[in-house]
């Protein structure tokens, strides 16, 4: 049976301002009378919990084997847990990082993009799924500057590559994250009202 919610999911390289995006459009949404509820990933569930701290010890990480297991395992907790019950009492999900992430950052790293989807296909797929796109060099500074745990130049260029193949097969709606926060936010709250319009 179709859920009677919406399933949208912000993407992109971190430090690209997904995680303000999201808090936004999830606040423009319910002014406009959407019931709208955020989400994340790693998840708020007992196992997103262990892969933050995980993440917290960068130098340390595993194979992405591991990763796309861990963070698989996550999603299923998350899907089951947060997203089916929401959309099931018609809410407008909104999840900051979903399954493009796996095939993003744990494709980066070589795996197949046909394993990771394998692993992932417990994932309820999204309604819409847009990727806020961000010069590498610039999430790599203002991550330096926040002294964040960050990838490197070059694996944050590989992992934004994935991204755009994605975008460009259609499987996500690129919005040009170079631009000052509100503009980026009107467009994403342009695109979602537009498939909202739609969808209702
Ligand atoms: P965050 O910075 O958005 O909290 O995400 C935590 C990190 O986890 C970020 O570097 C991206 C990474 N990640 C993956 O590598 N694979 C995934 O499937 C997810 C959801 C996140």
């Amino acid at each position: 049976m179709k859920a009677k919610g919406s399933f949208i999911c912000i993407e992109g390289l971190d430090g690209c301002g997904k995680t303000t995006q999201t808090r936004m459009l999830v606040r423009r949404l319910r002014r406009r009378g959407f019931d709208a509820v955020h989400t994340v990933e790693p998840s708020r569930g007992r196992i997103g919990r262990f892969l933050k701290k995980y993440l917290l010890h960068g130098k340390e990480r595993g194979s992405g084997i591991v990763e796309a297991l861990l963070f698989a395992a996550d999603r299923f907790e998350h899907v089951e847990k947060e997203i089916i019950p929401a959309l099931n009492e018609g809410k407008v999900v909104v999840s900051d990082r979903y399954v493009y992430s796996s095939l993003a950052y744990q494709g980066a790293t070589g795996l197949s993009l046909d394993w990771i989807r394998r692993l992932n296909e417990h994932a309820v797929c999204p309604d819409l799924a847009i990727f806020i796109d961000v010069d590498p060099a610039t999430v790599t500074r203002r991550l330096k500057a926040k002294k964040s745990v960050m990838e490197d130049l070059e694996t944050q260029r590989q992992v934004q590559r994935v991204y755009v193949k994605l975008a460009e097969a259609g499987e996500l709606l690129k919005i040009d994250g170079n631009r000052p926060l509100k503009a980026v936010a009107d467009d994403v709250l342009a695109a979602v009202l537009k498939f909202l319009g739609k969808a209702g």
